[in-house]
């Protein structure tokens, strides 16, 4: 073992073990290191070599720390690693400690808590005019899945020119904008009065709406409230509570379908998807667009019991953060992990009149990651 200022390094089975103190260890081998050298790497980040440029079992003949960084020679002729240490250390730990978007706060009774207390709120006009101001918003609308603005100009369009400043806002068959009213011969629901019962939008399609905004430019002074709850919440609520429906959620295949005379879309997702480390990586779920399910009389039946678990948890009030959002306010929604829906309203004896727009997830991200 050797010490460099307080980093001791060691070499073992032909890993390099660098302990920075305090619990802080890392453990190297010997392929990584070969493939991770600076040189490899363009001077825009990326990657010039291919992993078959490497004999696979390349060894350490040499390790030692020099100044701030860490040498090491191989045999074979691999050239050789140098890399500061603090670049080795920034490698530890999981990679949500760095992405906003994998930090995720999940808020299971949403009846606690308040919208504008609980959440994201900045005024339109600062977040416009400050990036500063729209990454902060940002991180946090990655982290809890919901984020709002106030003080929207109650313009028609302002959602699309707001959501611009987010990320990328694209063009589907509702259009790049929609709007939320009551008309006739509504081609979905949502152009009703009928309250809605949570859901996420669009499952049929593939990748799913990443995020979705909705602006308010005429409220209804009575009904059409907003609904949210957190479905990553949910998710993890059932698999502890009732672990068999849970997993059949997971695992059990639905088409979601969407067809109207110039449109189909259809995609199968589990209603409950999991990321490779096991967890919630989004919930799809949506009432309207299920279609048949296609599967044994048997796992039907398996299903519709783990279908119904998870629907009573979502009708039950204490996950329910309820808010009748006001005119000029504009609300910014995960799709693959909020679920949003309205209670009725009577739009002949008040017009309500929301615009909203939907965003590509990677795009919104990247804004929350670039943003200072
Ligand atoms: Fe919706």
């Amino acid at each position: 073992m050797t010490s460099t200022a307080s980093v001791y390094l060691t070499v073992e089975n032909n890993r390099v073990l660098l302990d920075w103190g305090h619990g802080v260890r890392g453990e190297f081998a010997a392929l990584w290191l070969a493939d991770n050298r600076s040189e490899d790497r363009h001077a825009n980040g990326q990657r010039l070599i291919d992993i078959m440029d490497l004999p696979a079992d390349v060894c350490i003949s040499s390790a030692e720390v020099k100044g701030d960084a860490l040498c090491v020679q191989f045999a074979q002729g691999v050239p050789a690693f140098s890399r500061p240490l603090s670049w080795l250390r920034a490698t530890l730990g999981p990679l949500r400690a760095v992405r906003a978007e994998l930090d995720r706060h999940p808020w299971l009774e949403g009846a606690r808590l308040e919208a504008m207390r609980d959440f994201a709120w900045v005024d339109h006009a600062q977040f416009t005019a400050d990036a500063a101001t729209r990454g902060v918003w940002l991180r946090r609308l990655a982290r809890d899945g919901l984020a709002f603005l106030a003080g929207v100009p109650s313009v028609e369009g302002t959602v699309v020119s707001t959501c611009s400043l987010m990320g990328e806002v694209p063009h589907t068959n509702y259009g790049r904008l929609f709007d939320v009213k009551a008309v006739p011969s509504p081609e979905n629901l949502a152009f009703t009065d009928l309250g809605l019962g949570l859901h996420t939008d669009n499952p049929y399609r593939d990748p799913v709406p990443g995020f979705q905004a909705l602006h308010v430019l005429v409220a209804s002074p009575d009904g059409g409230d907003s609904l949210f709850a957190d479905g990553l919440a949910l998710a993890e609520h059932l698999r502890r509570i009732d672990t068999a429906a849970f997993e059949v959620l997971t695992r059990t295949p639905v088409a979601f379908h969407y067809r109207t005379p110039d449109t189909d879309l259809c995609s199968v997702k589990p209603i409950i998807e999991l990321s490779v480390e096991g967890d919630v990586r989004a919930v799809h779920y949506n009432n309207r667009s299920i279609a048949p399910q296609r599967q044994s009389a048997e796992e039907t039946e398996a299903f519709y019991r783990a279908y119904r678990a998870f629907a009573t948890l979502l009708r039950e009030p204490r996950f329910q953060l309820r808010r009748r959002l006001q005119d000029g306010e504009l609300v910014v929604f995960d799709n693959r992990r909020t679920l949003h829906g309205r209670t009725g309203f009577f739009s002949q004896r008040h017009p309500r009149h929301l615009q909203g727009c939907y965003l590509t997830r990677d795009s919104v991200l990247s804004q929350a990651a670039v943003l200072p």
